[in-house]
């Protein structure tokens, strides 16, 4: 593990604390910059107008929360929480436009947000802020009541590549030292690679993601030869889901709950059914194989370590290369650079 800069190195800090607090821990710090209430004076209402408007959308479609906290790992895991994933592509193609965007939505709502901050305090909230907190008001919407604490306080960037949408974002594919290295060039670590997975308890995969674990895993191509991770009889539901025929070989347009039965309930349900080998993609499936991070999936079995655990995980994906003070912009529009 190779901490590059100061954020890397406190996420380091704190990923070590919570290490030593046996296995699930409880630290908590600041990362410089960001507070809890950056918008207490500038703009009193912020974080209520924000909310107001998420769960109003939220309330008539309930998928939206997957949306946006998939929207915040992708912003977040590329060139830092800065609202990069929101930004258009004018010439180049950006974040929001390479393959891994596949799932992504939700702009529409952002966009509203923003609307409404600005009328209420034109440019003083950030778009990267209303990222961080669509993902924490959108999945808490359920709850009534806020599952986590968003700091505050980032400044918006003004890049967007697809390449490196491409390059930061970990692949279904991967295995577990490359999950564990993907986090790690991020200050996150294997405690919260296991946690952060549980995010996938609510929303929907995409069959060519996965199919290859289901019907041609070791290229004797039968409906037999599946991925041995897999419970059987998960893979036989996943291969009624899925369609493999000559027209559709991939079948790229058909979505599975990543957690059938409740995939609209934020819960710690992914780490049953990990524990079941029922993870969809080989990257929840892999956090098995090592010692460390399946012993951290049988504490998260536990309703309330898992909601502990996830508060200060998804705070540390918050604090990721945030821009602050000096650096950045507060965008008027999210799509684009002032
Ligand atoms: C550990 C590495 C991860 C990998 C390899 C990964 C991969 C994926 C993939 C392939 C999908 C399906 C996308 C599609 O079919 O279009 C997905 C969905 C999702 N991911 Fe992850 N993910 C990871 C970590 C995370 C993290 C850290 C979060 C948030 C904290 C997250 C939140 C979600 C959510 C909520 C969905 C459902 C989206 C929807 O319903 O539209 N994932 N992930
Ligand atoms: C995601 O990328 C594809 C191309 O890979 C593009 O067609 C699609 O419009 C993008 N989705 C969004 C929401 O921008
Ligand atoms: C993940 O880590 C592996 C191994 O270090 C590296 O080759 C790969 O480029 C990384 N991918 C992402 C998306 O960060
Ligand atoms: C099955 O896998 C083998 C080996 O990877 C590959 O050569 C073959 O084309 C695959 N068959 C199908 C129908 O995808
Ligand atoms: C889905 O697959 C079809 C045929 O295999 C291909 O033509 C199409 O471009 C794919 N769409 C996406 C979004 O990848």
């Amino acid at each position: 593990m190779v901490a590059k800069g100061l954020i890397t190195g406190v996420s380091l800090v704190l990923a070590l604390l919570v290490f030593s607090a046996a296995g699930v821990g409880t630290a908590s710090a600041q990362a410089p910059g960001l507070k809890k209430g950056f918008y207490k004076k500038s703009c009193p209402r912020a974080e209520d107008i924000a909310r107001e408007v998420v769960w109003a959308r939220v309330a008539g479609n309930r998928e939206l929360a997957a949306k946006f906290l998939r929207m915040f790992f992708h912003d977040c895991f590329v060139r830092g929480c800065d609202a990069s994933v929101l930004l258009d592509s004018p010439t180049n193609t950006a974040e929001k436009n390479a393959p891994p965007n596949l799932s992504l939505a939700g702009f529409d709502v952002i966009d509203e947000v923003k609307a409404a901050l600005e009328r209420a305090c034109p440019g003083v909230v950030s778009c990267a802020d209303i990222v961080a907190l669509a993902a924490r008001d959108s999945v808490s919407f359920q709850y009534k009541r806020n599952l986590w604490e968003v700091e505050t306080g980032r400044r918006d960037g003004t890049v967007s590549s697809d390449q490196e949408a491409l390059a930061d974002i970990p692949a279904p594919t991967s295995t577990f030292d490359i999950l564990l290295s993907n986090f790690s060039s991020k200050g996150l670590g294997l405690q919260d690679l296991v946690v952060l997975s549980g995010a996938h308890t609510i929303g929907v995969g995409n069959c060519n993601l996965f199919s290859s674990r289901l019907f041609n895993f070791t290229g004797k191509n039968n409906p037999s030869d599946i991925d041995p991770a897999l419970n059987p009889s998960y893979a036989r539901f996943l291969q009624g889901q899925c369609r493999r025929n000559l027209q559709d070989p991939n079948d790229n347009t058909t979505v599975v709950p990543m957690d059938p039965g409740s995939s609209l309930s934020f819960d710690n349900h992914y780490f049953v059914n990990l524990k079941a080998h029922q993870g969809m993609f080989t990257s929840d499936a892999t956090l098995l194989t090592n010692g460390r991070a399946a012993n951290i999936v049988d504490k998260l079995q536990d309703p309330g370590v898992f909601f502990d655990a996830f508060k200060n995980s998804i705070k540390r994906m918050g604090q990721i290369g945030m821009l602050t003070s000096a650096n950045g912009q507060i965008r008027k529009k999210c799509n684009v650079v002032n």
